[in-house]
């Protein structure tokens, strides 16, 4: 399975702060924001990986996480010209999956718990139909929100309903079989102009090919999309970090411990990248330990 980071967007809602770069590379506490999905997908051990962003914001995207290698992992960049649907990541990115499954990220979504391991594992073995999860939140009418019959049988999924029929959201990871490109290029923009990822589960859904999982209430799926939720996601990771002395998303000591790079890799890197801070004290102690 490919793995596809969908990154770009048109910034309006958090401007001034998105007014000259993408939400993305905004900081998260102590790193940028794109490095929580980047490493929920390292840890389902998705290593072939598209990054798809605005024309604007891809070099910047590019000189963070440059090609991969250092990671043991491969990313690839496409520009999306115009912020036209999340659904329109897998039509851009149908070069790159050539006919594989996807799994689809987008680049604001930060994901944290015990059980995600195993759930991705799972949901990364995927080859037919469509696996997506929902999350209960007090605030439904901001997402994709999912309809259940009382055998707890999804019915139907419904984006940014004024009356939600639950209080299920749906979050921004999605795994795909080879047929969503070819599904999402027969969406139709809904009326803010967008191909619409819940289009596209809708389909699936029709098909009876849709699998719903709802993260359990032990699972962290933070927001991102108002400056309150921002400050709140990077306070919960300042929380964590600071009472465990273990970093959130660290790409590098993910790439460690999944043995996708050894400890010479390990530190070329922070010399390289992070001599004499924090993050790199941290990856050196990452090293100490594994000893
Ligand atoms: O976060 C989960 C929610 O994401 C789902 O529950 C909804 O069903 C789904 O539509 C989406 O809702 P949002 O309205 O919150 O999506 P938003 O427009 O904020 O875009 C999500 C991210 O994807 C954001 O970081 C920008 C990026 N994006 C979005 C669009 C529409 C792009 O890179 N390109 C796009 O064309």
């Amino acid at each position: 399975m490919k793995a596809i980071i969908l990154a770009g967007g048109s910034g309006t809602r958090l401007a001034p702060i998105t007014t000259a770069m993408t939400k993305q590379i905004l900081p998260v506490y102590d790193k940028p924001m794109i490095f929580y999905p980047l490493s929920l997908l390292m840890l389902a051990e998705l290593r072939d990986i598209l990054i798809i962003s605005t024309p604007r914001d891809l070099p910047m995207l590019e000189a963070l996480l440059g090609d991969g290698s250092d990671l043991g992992i491969r990313l690839s960049y496409a520009p999306q010209a115009k912020p036209e649907g999340i659904a329109q990541a897998l039509i851009i990115a149908e070069p790159f999956l050539q006919g594989s499954p996807a799994c689809l990220i987008l680049g604001d979504n930060i994901f944290y718990g015990a059980s995600l391991d195993g759930t991705l594992a799972e949901a990364a073995r995927l080859t037919r139909g469509a696996q997506v999860f929902a999350y209960r939140v007090s605030d439904p009418e901001r997402y994709g929100v999912v309809e259940f019959d009382a055998e707890g049988r999804v019915t139907a999924i419904e984006e940014k309903p004024q009356r939600p029929k639950s209080s299920y959201a749906v979050t921004g990871l999605y795994f795909y079989d080879a047929e969503a490109p070819a599904l999402a290029r027969r969406l139709r923009p809904s009326p803010r102009g967008e191909l619409e990822i819940t289009d596209l589960n809708r389909a699936y859904l029709g098909h009876g090919q849709l699998r719903v999982t709802v993260l359990p209430r032990g699972t962290a799926w933070l927001d991102t999309g108002t400056p309150d939720a921002l400050l709140a996601a990077a306070q919960f990771v300042q929380t964590v970090e600071a009472r465990q002395g273990l970093k959130i998303a660290c790409i590098e000591e993910i790439a460690y411990c999944k043995r996708f790079i050894d400890a010479a890799q390990l530190s070329r890197i922070i010399a390289a990248k992070y001599p004499r801070n924090d993050y790199g004290a941290y990856l050196e102690g990452v090293l100490k330990e594994q000893d």
